[in-house]
């Protein structure tokens, strides 16, 4: 398994593989059945499923899409690691993806888009601070998940979205 391999001492980032997408299932709490799901839907073409490693750990994980915008779903660091500079890897990895997939673009015509929940002016905090802008945008959003114990759960979130243009 990857996190056998590569020491790694700092927040590195990649593209999620086989062996990432089962150590993220084995040792993040809440990511048994999301990693699988994500990995599926990074081989199907729809997104970029990326994994953030902590001292050689999985530890965090987002999923930037192809549309228009892109966006930054999904980003998430398991709590022991929190505060360690994983999310804000997560994001720059993403904004790095979104470069490369239109080198010709003049400055100003890159955007990432990612939405924040309401209650979680704590992450808000730290998207603006690199550089995201609030859109006033807040959609209500109903998902389910299934947790670490196959109970499938139902949840409605409203979130805000945020833009960055570069
Ligand atoms: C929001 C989140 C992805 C940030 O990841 P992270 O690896 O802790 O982020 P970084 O280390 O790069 O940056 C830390 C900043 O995140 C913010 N933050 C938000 N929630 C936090 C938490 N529970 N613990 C630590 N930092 C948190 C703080 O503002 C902190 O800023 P500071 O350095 O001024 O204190 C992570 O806390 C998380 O997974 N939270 C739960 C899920 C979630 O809210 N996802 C975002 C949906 S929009």
């Amino acid at each position: 398994m990857s996190q056998d391999r590569a020491p790694m001492t700092e927040a590195r980032v990649r593209r999620c593989t086989p062996d990432d997408a089962a150590a993220l299932a084995a040792h993040v709490p809440g990511a048994r059945h999301y990693a699988a799901g994500a990995f599926d839907r990074q081989r199907r073409g729809e997104v970029d499923f990326l994994v953030a490693f902590h001292a050689g750990l999985a530890a965090g994980s987002a999923e930037l899409t192809f549309d228009d915008p892109p966006e930054l779903k999904n980003l998430s660091v398991a709590p022991a690691s929190r505060g360690q500079g994983l999310g804000s890897a997560l994001i720059r990895y993403a904004e790095g993806l979104v470069e490369n997939r239109d080198p010709e673009a003049r400055p100003g015509q890159r955007s990432l888009t990612l939405g924040v929940g309401l209650e979680n002016p704590g992450a808000a905090r730290l998207y603006e601070r690199i550089g995201y802008v609030r859109t006033g945008h807040v959609a209500t959003t109903t998902y389910t998940y299934i947790d670490d114990d196959g109970v499938e759960h139902t949840v409605t979130e409203q979130d805000e979205d945020l833009i960055k243009r570069w």
